[in-house]
Order: structure tokens, then C-alpha cells, then sequence
């Protein structure tokens, strides 16, 4: 009986210290420590005894259990506390964690950024969901004006403003508001860019998407002139398609610049030779831009006797598209990895 129960503790032990998952702590606590597992057999077998063994086997039967139960919960414990169930194997090899990276509007955003921040301008931001106000309004597109139409546009439920007026909601359709809202805030003199998020009612096809990054810059001063405007638009071209980039400016249509007109750049491709990145023209259309009109400067609460400014708007996705060689402006939103992964 002795010999049994010190076998049978030793066989235990042994068997604890073996433990590496869940699934074996089951096994031997089937085995052993349920029921009818083996020590309560012994315990069982005690009843058979003399009364004198019964008693001096019946202390050390009951030390002994006590004591494998210990060693079997604190085993138990270590395993479900400590390794979730799984014992660590610091000889396997790691998991590969991908590591994510910028994404491309993102790079030219920042470039752009730099650049601008060395000129001494500021970056600002205004908000996504805006006025019907300051998204046309103050940029002297007032309601039912047809230059409304050049931008098809996400009208948003009209909501209660501070004194409980009603305020016409749009998705803003250009950075442009953010000029007026920069006026107001910092007044003249002014540098500043705001690049953005914009939003227009689009039928989406491989060259338009309902969301699209933009960049607006704005210098309002005492004398701001065209050349200010010209020379600061060759800098962004060379800085973003290389030294030997060329700019031309025509006349454009917007409402809140005069003269109002378009950049184009020599294609980055062809050098202006003529390519199907160009269109066979050799010029790249990027940017509007102009002189900030007089009502505008007022809309933003600078006299227009004093000062003048320019402005300029980029199409942050569209340079991102030229510069990378996308085909398909979708891809920028789709989130498919297989394109990100190659910037
Ligand atoms: N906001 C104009 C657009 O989205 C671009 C622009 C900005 C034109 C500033 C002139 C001056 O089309």
C-alpha cells in the first residue's frame, strides 16, 4: 500500500511537470484527480485496512493528495493565466507584421507643404461640410447664379445655425471657402495654402470621383500683382515635375478671381513634344488661378483700396494621377493594396 501510493505520487508529479497545453491538464485531471480517478481509488481502498494501518495510512493518503492537488493547481493556473492555454515557443519563427506607408496624395501633399512652408506660407484648414455662404456666396456666386452650375454639387439639408437661422449645407465643392474663412481670421497681410478634401455630384468614371483632394494657395499685400502669381505657379511646376518645366497662362471663367485663368504646365512626359499623358498638346491643365476679385476681398473683410491678392487652385489628385501615372482616379479611395503598395 505504501509503496503503491508513493509510486503513484511520483508518476504524478512527473506528469504535472510534463503539462504544456489545456488539452493535457484534461487528461490528467481525468485521470487522477475526477472521481474515480486513481488517488481516490487509494482513498477508496482505505475502508479495506485494519483499523491501525487504516489510521496511519489514512494521514499519509490524505497528505499526500493534498499535496499533488497543490502541485496540479498551481500547474493549472500557470498554464491558463499566464500562456492563454498555449505554451510559448521562443524558437518559432516571428509573424511578418506589414508595415503600412504614406499614401500617395499624401506625398504630394507633404511636398507641396514643404515647399510652401519655405515661402513663409502658412497651412490652414476649414471644414468639409460648409456653407452654402462661404462655399459660393461670398465668392461671388451668389444663389441662382449660373456660374453655380460649374460644379455640380452634394446639397446637404439645411440646418439651424447659433441664432437658430436657417443655414443651407453643401459638401465643399472646392478649397476656395477656406479663403474667405482665412481673411476673416487672420486679415491681410496673408500667405497661405489650404490643402483639402472636396466633394461634387459626379458620375464617377476613371477621370472623375465624387471625392478629390485639392490644394488652394492665397497671398493677399499691398501690391500683389500677376507676376507675384506667375512666378509663384513656375515654382510649384519645377518643384513638382522637374527644373525644365515650363508654365503658360489663358484666360478662364472663375467668379472669384479677375483675371481669372488657367495654368498649364509642358507635359512632364514629352517635354511638350506631345504624348498620351498630354493628349498629344504637350501642356498639362492643372491649376486655376487669378487675382482675388474686389467683392471677394470685402466678402472677407479686407478693403480692396488697399490691398489685392491671388489665388490658385490645385488638383492635389489630379497632379498625383499625372505625376504617378494613374489611369484611374477610382484607385486612390478603392483601398486595394496591390496599388498602394507601389508608392
Ligand atoms: N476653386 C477653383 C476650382 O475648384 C479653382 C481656383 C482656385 C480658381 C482659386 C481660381 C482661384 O475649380
Amino acid at each position: 500500500m505504501k509503496n503503491r501510493l508513493q509510486t503513484l505520487k511520483n508518476e504524478i508529479l512527473e506528469k504535472i511537470n510534463e503539462i504544456k497545453s489545456e488539452a493535457d491538464l484534461k487528461e490528467i485531471e481525468l485521470k487522477y484527480f475526477s472521481r474515480k480517478g486513481e488517488i481516490n481509488q487509494i482513498m477508496h481502498s482505505l475502508k479495506d485496512l485494519d483499523l491501525e494501518l487504516r489510521k496511519e495510512f489514512g494521514v499519509l493518503a490524505n497528505q499526500t493528495k493534498k499535496e499533488l492537488e497543490e502541485a496540479f493547481t498551481k500547474a493549472k493556473n500557470s498554464i491558463l493565466n499566464n500562456n492563454d492555454g498555449e505554451i510559448l515557443d521562443v524558437t518559432l519563427p516571428g509573424v511578418n507584421m506589414k508595415r503600412g506607408h504614406l499614401h500617395p496624395i499624401t506625398i504630394i501633399q507633404k511636398e507641396v507643404e514643404d515647399l510652401f512652408s519655405s515661402l513663409g506660407f502658412s497651412i490652414i484648414s476649414g471644414p468639409e461640410l460648409e456653407s452654402d455662404y462661404f462655399n459660393f456666396t461670398a465668392l461671388n456666386i451668389p444663389p441662382f447664379h449660373p456660374a453655380r452650375d460649374m460644379q455640380d454639387t452634394f446639397y446637404v439639408t439645411s440646418a439651424k445655425d447659433d441664432n437658430q437661422e436657417e443655414l443651407d449645407l453643401v459638401m465643399r465643392t472646392h478649397t476656395s471657402p477656406v479663403q474667405i474663412r482665412a481673411m476673416r481670421k487672420f486679415g491681410a497681410p496673408l500667405k497661405a495654402i489650404i490643402p483639402g478634401r472636396c466633394f461634387r455630384n459626379e458620375a464617377t468614371d476613371a477621370r472623375h470621383e465624387h471625392t478629390f483632394y485639392q490644394f488652394e494657395g492665397l497671398m493677399v499685400g499691398e501690391d500683389i500683382n500677376f507676376a507675384n502669381l506667375k512666378s509663384l505657379l513656375e515654382i510649384v511646376g519645377k518643384k513638382i515635375f522637374g527644373p525644365n518645366t515650363k508654365l503658360r497662362m489663358r484666360p478662364k471663367f472663375y467668379p472669384f478671381v479677375e483675371p481669372g485663368n488657367n495654368g498649364e504646365y509642358t507635359c512632364f512626359l514629352c517635354s511638350g513634344k506631345g504624348c498620351k499623358v498630354c493628349k498629344q498638346t504637350g501642356w498639362l491643365e492643372i491649376v486655376g488661378a487669378g487675382l482675388i476679385h474686389p467683392n471677394v476681398l470685402r466678402a472677407g473683410g479686407i478693403d480692396p483700396e488697399k490691398y489685392s491678392g491671388l489665388a490658385f487652385g490645385f488638383g492635389l489628385t489630379r497632379l498625383a494621377m499625372l505625376k504617378y501615372g494613374v489611369n484611374d482616379v477610382r484607385l486612390f479611395n478603392s483601398g486595394d493594396l496591390k496599388f498602394l503598395q507601389q508608392f
